[in-house]
């Protein structure tokens, strides 16, 4: 059976699944912003509304200028793409050839095994160390002449750690193969890694506005690597797969510095307040969600309590290498965090 995708369940999926006003679903399962878009972005793409008319500009210049700005590379090792799913599908699928492996350590960000099986390519599976930190030597152990890709996931979707720095410098020292390192959620973390680009041809760094930004429905990501494989990908890449709006976007978010604080200290605040007052194990998380261990509960039957009451977490049941127990909890405002506990609470009282 081949790998799917499962994404988190829409507020209108569940509204309409479970006879509830749109307006009251709470949703904590997709890992977006609950104080939606920067309202820079908002303004930029209202502003340049009437440009959906023309092409976007072929190159991306100002876009990638911008993103070199805010992440301090060279504009020439940056490429973008609609959303970091599709730059990764397009990128990753040219690199394959049948029979290349890619190891990737789980449980992690499942469409990564969606790539490389449309590539026609092998996953090699590397479990995680009990606290879910990456294994270095167990990735090097699986190394073989036929590994052309490695996929970190930092901080990971869906357990939240992040990877040391001196861990990713010994493995990326130790293979030839290109390291993926997804860091969708960096802008909540405490270090990112994106600066070892420089230093490391074998590193790419991808990132997205749909996290930190709220831009996840514009569809805009974007990705660091090297220039040879930036300029392949540019050859590759289908002419304007990123629309006008988002190009205007994603500049306007990257200068919107108050919007990006308020996110990140309203993340860091609801992880600490819902690791502290949630009845279940949860565990250290740098990213914008807390991986919880709900057992002895099934978590689809907690997912099931509240879906009832119009809230939406994720199962991770669906995540190779996770167990029927975890469940995975989008830190929200603080009354949606607090509505959130209060339903735990009445599920694991009355049960
Ligand atoms: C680790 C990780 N990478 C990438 C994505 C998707 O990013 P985008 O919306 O830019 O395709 C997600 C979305 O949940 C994610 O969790």
């Amino acid at each position: 059976m081949p790998s799917t995708y499962i994404p988190g369940r829409s507020a209108e999926d569940v509204a309409r699944a479970y006879g509830i006003n749109l307006d009251q679903v709470i949703k904590l399962g997709s890992n977006e912003n609950a104080l939606g878009p920067s309202p820079r972005a908002v303004e930029a793409i209202k502003r340049h509304l009437s440009e959906i008319s023309v092409y976007p500009s072929l190159g991306y210049g100002d876009l990638k200028d911008a993103l070199a700005r805010y992440v301090g590379c060279a504009a020439e090792r940056i490429i973008v793409g609609n959303g970091s799913d599709d730059l990764l599908n397009t990128l990753l699928r040219y690199l394959l050839v049948p029979d290349d492996q890619a190891v990737i350590p789980v449980p992690t960000y499942s469409y990564y095994e969606v790539i490389v099986e449309a590539g026609h390519g092998t996953c090699v599976y590397v479990d995680r160390a009990a606290d879910f930190s990456v294994d270095v030597d167990a990735i090097i152990g699986a190394l073989t002449d036929r590994t052309k890709l490695i996929f970190l996931c930092a901080p990971n979707n869906p357990t939240g750690n992040a990877i040391e720095k001196a861990a990713l410098k010994r493995l990326l020292r130790s293979t030839e193969a290109l390291v993926v390192l997804d860091e969708a959620y960096a802008e909540f973390a405490s270090e990112s890694h994106i600066d070892l680009v420089n230093h490391f041809d074998n590193l790419m760094v991808s990132r997205t506005f749909s996290k930190a930004f709220g831009l996840a429905g514009l569809r805009l990501g974007y990705a660091v690597l090297n220039e040879e494989l930036a300029h392949s990908y540019d050859r590759l890449m289908l002419a304007f797969s990123v629309n006008q709006l988002a190009v205007k976007g994603g500049i306007a978010a990257l200068s919107d510095r108050a919007f990006l604080e308020r996110t990140v200290s309203m993340v860091e605040l609801g992880r600490q307040y819902i690791r502290e007052k949630l009845p279940l194990k949860t565990y250290p998380s740098e990213a914008n969600f807390v991986f919880v261990d709900a057992a002895p509960y099934n978590s689809r039957e907690l997912l099931e309590y509240l879906l009832r009451k119009g809230i939406i977490i994720r199962n991770c049941d669906t995540f190779r290498g996770c167990s029927n127990s975890h469940l995975r909890i989008t830190v929200g405002q603080p009354w949606q965090n607090t509505a959130l506990i209060d339903a735990i609470n009445e599920f694991v009282t009355s049960t």
